[in-house]
């Protein structure tokens, strides 16, 4: 059984679920591959919204997806919060994890810059929150040095996309997090039926090889750890 940490599934929030029937359809392809609890993380861009708009908009997304829906995997709201120079003077608590002190943050774009970490260093001393950087395996080509000061963030955990394992660079990538010690969690970060779809398959596929048997684990353990945070 799987928990996506990263998905974009609530209707006509973001780039995501265009409507209530696609992401229904994502749910439906999310039990199939056993996933017993997806985190909707819709994408917060602090310089275009309130928070409280924000959370306003996703909760009538996911009053629309679970009315007259006989959803079997549990629905949790979050967001994929992206990072901006000063966004840990706003209240981000409706923006955590539902019932978790973590929050997932994009990195942006751009090059590595020290702000950065800074930004997320004081997000987390803040809040008391744990960091989870959004589909890590995007940023490999940062400085070395950027991502050395990432990667040494305290209590930092990293999520991979699930069908990113399917890449050999991804698996090195979650072997030497591994051997940091650094927590890995998996996310679909799924934006419909098409181009970018639910892919649990691809990390099960992928996973149930025997040389890596002690990743699976290690993203079991990951995820064990984050749900009693
Ligand atoms: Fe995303």
């Amino acid at each position: 059984m799987w928990i996506d940490f990263h998905s974009h599934i609530l209707p006509g929030i973001d780039d995501g679920a265009k409507d209530v029937e696609e992401a229904s359809a994502m749910l439906h392809a999310m039990e199939n591959q056993q996933v017993k609890t997806v985190f909707a993380t819709p994408h917060y861009y602090a310089h275009c919204d309130k928070i409280e708009d924000f959370v306003e908009k996703r909760q009538t997304a996911r009053a629309q997806l679970e009315e007259g829906n006989s959803i079997k995997v549990a629905l949790r709201m979050a967001a994929e919060v992206a990072l901006e120079p000063e966004i840990c003077r706003l209240d981000l608590t409706p923006l955590f994890y539902e019932g978790l002190s973590a929050v997932l943050l994009e990195l942006p774009a751009s090059r590595y810059k020290s702000w950065m970490v800074q930004e997320i260093e004081e997000i987390a001393y803040a809040f008391s929150v744990i960091p989870i950087l959004a589909h890590f395996e995007r940023y490999l080509w940062y400085e070395q040095e950027g991502l050395r000061e990432l990667l040494q963030l305290p209590k930092v955990v990293v999520q991979i996309s699930a069908n990113m394992l399917a890449n050999r660079e991804t698996m090195d990538l979650i072997k030497d997090l591994h051997f940091l010690g650094i927590p890995v969690l998996l996310g679909s970060d799924a934006h419909n039926c098409g181009a970018r779809p639910v892919c649990f398959d691809v990390a099960q596929k992928i996973l149930k090889k025997r040389k890596y048997g002690e990743l699976e684990a290690w993203i079991t353990k990951s995820t064990q750890m984050i749900l009693s945070s």
